[in-house]
């Protein structure tokens, strides 16, 4: 049976704790859970996963889905390399965990990044020099319009810096059922290219980590960098680093020699926003009870009790004074409802 509730409050399910009401929240551990949902009530206007890369500002009308399916699949593929899969509502990071404990590797950069496998390849996740389409294998997901499953392989999702299908095209269509990664079971070479995570290492002197040295690593980083949501509300990075044509990085760079920037494809780079926000002052600003967080000037906190429409108006005045003294415009990340 399919848990349906009316009037449901959503703040246990969004890592910004704000409160907002859904009218009426299934719970889905199964895909015969999702499958019976969609027969009886029809497709949902909304899904949640972990609730950690969104801001809700209204109630939301109709049926909002919370996406619980668990379930833990491995299948050697061959020497090398084992292609796991993980029910689209599993914690990503106990996915991590699970990879780490069983010397599996390929996510260990990824490791406490918060939400749900299911969201991750929405987004394409990623941290520390690695995203999740490097290791992703393909997805089964439930099309709501007709109620098929569809598979995508990776060429389907189209795969781009925190962008795939299903932000676009795709986008509301699908509840992401199961997803399929390759990780290596021997001779995996960690990615300790970054800049942070290669000084942690280096600064214990650690030459050529294991899978669980580098899962360690990324977790002492995030945690010394990021608010934990469960003491202050928050959805990681709010803004996307913004990518600019070279020219514009190199004119900026001239005024602010100090400006960082990445090669991001051919004739651009991507430039820090939370350098960018830094500048323009608001690095632990607090406005009320919305806030800059101290250490990284990309996160947007809500120090108690803030409504999504507050912290929204306080993204918008850093937009605008990002906008009015670089001439960038910065785009959320987060998904504004
Ligand atoms: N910086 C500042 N001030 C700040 C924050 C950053 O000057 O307050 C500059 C520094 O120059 C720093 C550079 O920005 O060297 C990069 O900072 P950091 O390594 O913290 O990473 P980020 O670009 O701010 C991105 C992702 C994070 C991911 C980290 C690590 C995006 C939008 N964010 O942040 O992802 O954890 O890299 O790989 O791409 C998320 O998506 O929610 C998220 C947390």
């Amino acid at each position: 049976m399919t848990l349906v509730q009316k009037h449901v409050s959503l703040r246990p399910y969004n890592t910004f704790g704000v409160e907002a009401f859904a009218e009426r929240l299934a719970m889905l551990h199964t895909p015969d859970d999702a499958r019976r949902a969609l027969d009886q009530y029809g497709p949902p206007a909304r899904i949640l996963g972990g609730g950690s890369n969104v801001l809700i500002t209204r109630p939301l009308e109709g049926f909002t889905w919370l996406n619980r399916i668990g379930g833990l699949q491995r299948l050697e593929a061959d020497d090398a390399s084992a292609v796991v899969g993980a029910g689209g509502g599993m914690v990503w990071h106990e996915l991590v965990l699970w990879a780490v404990r069983h010397g599996l590797g390929g996510i260990e950069n990824l490791a406490l990044i918060p939400g749900t496998v299911g969201a991750a390849p929405i987004q394409n996740i990623g941290a520390y020099g690695v995203e999740l389409k490097d290791v992703f294998e393909r997805l089964e997901a439930l099309h709501l319009p007709t109620g098929e499953v569809h598979v995508f392989e990776k060429r389907d999702c189209q795969f781009g810096y925190r962008d795939s299908i299903f932000k676009r095209q795709a986008r509301g269509q699908y509840l992401i059922l199961r997803v399929w990664l390759r990780l290596r079971k021997k001779g995996h070479q960690p990615d300790t290219s970054y800049r942070a995570l290669a000084d942690w290492l280096a600064q214990r002197g650690i030459g050529q980590p294991t899978i669980a040295q580098v899962a360690e690593a990324v977790i002492a980083i995030r945690s010394s960098k990021l608010p934990d949501p469960s003491v202050l509300g928050n959805a990681g990075s709010f803004f996307k680093n913004p990518i600019l044509l070279e020219a514009q990085v190199h004119a900026l760079q001239e005024q602010y020699p100090t400006l960082p920037s990445w090669p991001a494809g051919e004739g651009m780079r991507k430039v820090p926003a939370g350098w960018l926000i830094e500048r323009c002052g608001w690095k632990g600003r607090r406005e009320g009870v919305v806030g800059c967080h101290e250490r990284q000037a990309l996160v947007i906190v809500n120090h108690g009790g803030a409504t999504g429409a507050q912290i929204l108006a306080f993204a918008k005045k850093i937009q605008e004074s990002v906008a009015e003294r670089f001439g960038i415009a910065l785009e959320p990340e987060v998904n504004v409802w």
